[in-house]
């Protein structure tokens, strides 16, 4: 069965977060199973496409309104990643470095469509499915039913995955005139709240959409950035499907970014050595329970929250724990992360930037993972810290609900709070630090945790029975 993933974002072409990960691993194993999936992404001038051997495999010309776009379709030549990917690059427009923030954000990802949807159409190809990823290919399910342009692709069915509902990508119908030829009666498609809406447009118009765990499915007709009475309108077209990770790559046993690999059985030295390597990079005791935080610097993380309450905590436990934070965004939590370093610095640092390696390093060498959401549509933070032995400190929302029990719950490994504020966060760590105190608990939670499986090879099986349930043959 071939199948074409769309993306803004796959590992390790370009990464700003989970979104990458998940397209970086779900081919893969759905290629493993017998499928034939590609991902078809946006060039980005980084590293990779420096560093690997691409071919043209398609050249042509497309409108953006009135203005002619020159676009190729690259190929990655070796397939090194588990599948093929593709890369639609156009000259000025879509040939930059970053990922997202652009001003003419809204014109790349049109023109991104468009070339895709140009190329398999006049290349004949005929995918038995498109896969579309948040709202940056949120127009493909409407252009090929109600484009002229696509008629021969009309039958082609297409599942959308929301990765984030927060963000839909939302623009004016003065830019309509930048998509191709469309059946103008359908133009209702296109709308919410009197603007043109991708992620609306694309959840009324695929196949089926899919959300990252069971959970957000119901959370997004309460919180959903405006889009709420359409994700109750539109329920019975939603599956949740919690994402897996890749266990080639997120493996305490073969990591080559962490000091030192470590086994279940090993998990007790293993994890100290870890911890020491960490700490002696930061200045920090190792012989305190240390707390991190890895992510995105915003609000959806509860990133503003840090700050306060790790300075509470520090006070009501002096000296008795550790806090690191690796992560960058906004640029008030960035301030406030570092002068809370500079307030407690034998008990604090903060690493603003974006680094992968250390991530690795972060996730096998801490005690306790601290996740504040207030949304958190799936969350892989916490999936790899469980596979590292790291105990996860999460609010109970979208998929940390579903992926995490509170160690104090029958069969539970990790700590969950119900709400995104200090007081919450504060109980936690001093939950944490009672745990830590008993060794005995703590080494039986971690081999509990790192013998968990969410691997991808269960989740992409569940993806594979949702086409199936759609009648393709594969
Ligand atoms: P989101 O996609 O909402 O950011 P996820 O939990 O799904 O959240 O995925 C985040 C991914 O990005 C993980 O792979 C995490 O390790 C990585 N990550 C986030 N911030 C950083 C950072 N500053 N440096 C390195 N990796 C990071
Ligand atoms: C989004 C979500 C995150 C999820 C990731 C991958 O970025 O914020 O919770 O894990 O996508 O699906």
């Amino acid at each position: 069965m071939r199948i074409f993933h769309l993306s803004a974002e796959c590992y390790p072409v370009a990464k700003v977060g989970g979104l990458a990960d998940v397209v970086g691993a779900l081919p893969k194993y759905q290629n493993l199973l017998g499928m034939q999936a590609a991902v078809v992404m946006p060039y980005y001038n980084r590293k990779f496409v420096q560093e690997n051997e691409f071919e043209t495999v398609f050249q042509s010309s497309t409108l953006l309104g009135i203005r002619r776009l020159y676009f190729e379709i690259l190929k990655e030549k070796t397939d090194k990643l588990g599948f093929e990917l593709y890369l639609v690059k156009i000259p000025g427009l879509i040939d930059r470095e970053n990922i997202y923030s652009y001003p003419d954000e809204t014109e790349q990802f049109i023109a991104f469509q468009i070339a895709f949807l140009d190329w398999i159409s006049y290349s004949q190809q005929k995918p038995d499915l498109i896969h579309c990823h948040d709202h940056h290919s949120g127009l493909v399910p409407f252009l090929l039913y109600h484009s002229k342009l696509y008629t021969r692709l009309a039958d082609t069915p297409t599942i959308f995955t929301i990765h984030n509902g927060q963000y839909h990508g939302a623009f004016g119908w003065d830019k309509l005139s930048y998509l191709p030829e469309i059946d103008l009666t359908k133009t209702g498609l296109l709308d919410w709240a009197g603007g043109i809406n991708p992620l609306a447009c694309a959840v009324k118009c695929c196949w089926r959409y899919t959300t990252v765990s069971p959970t957000y499915l119901e959370e997004l007709t309460i919180n959903s950035n405006g889009l709420e009475y359409l994700f109750y309108l539109e329920k019975a077209k939603g599956v949740g499907i919690i994402n897996g990770i890749d266990t080639d790559i997120w493996d305490p046993k073969t990591d080559l970014m962490i000091a030192e690999k470590f086994s279940i059985k090993m998990q007790a030295k293993g994890k100290q050595a870890n911890k020491e390597a960490l700490c002696s990079r930061f200045n920090l005791s190792p012989d305190v329970p240390l707390v991190s935080f890895i992510g995105r610097l915003v609000i959806e993380k509860g990133a503003d929250l840090l700050a306060t309450a790790m300075e509470q905590s520090f006070n009501e436990h002096p000296g008795k724990f550790n806090f690191l934070v690796l992560g960058a965004g906004d640029k008030e939590m960035e301030s406030e992360l570092l002068q809370l370093k500079d307030f407690y610095p034998d008990q604090c640092t903060a690493f603003i930037g974006y680094d992968e390696a250390l991530a690795h390093q972060v996730y096998a060498g801490s005690d306790f993972l601290l996740m504040p959401s207030r949304v958190e549509p799936c969350g892989l933070n916490q999936l790899y810290s469980l596979r590292y032995g790291t105990l996860p400190m999460v609010r109970s929302t979208g998929g940390l609900k579903d992926t995490v029990i509170d160690f104090g719950d029958e069969g539970g490994y990790g700590i969950r709070y119900n709400n995104a504020s200090v007081e919450d966060i504060c109980i936690a760590v001093s939950r944490a630090l009672v745990l830590y105190d008993n060794t005995k608990h703590l080494q039986a939670l971690r081999k509990l945790m790192m013998s968990l499986d969410f691997s991808w090879d269960r989740s992409a099986k569940e993806y594979i029975n949702l086409y199936e349930s759609l009648n393709l043959t594969i």
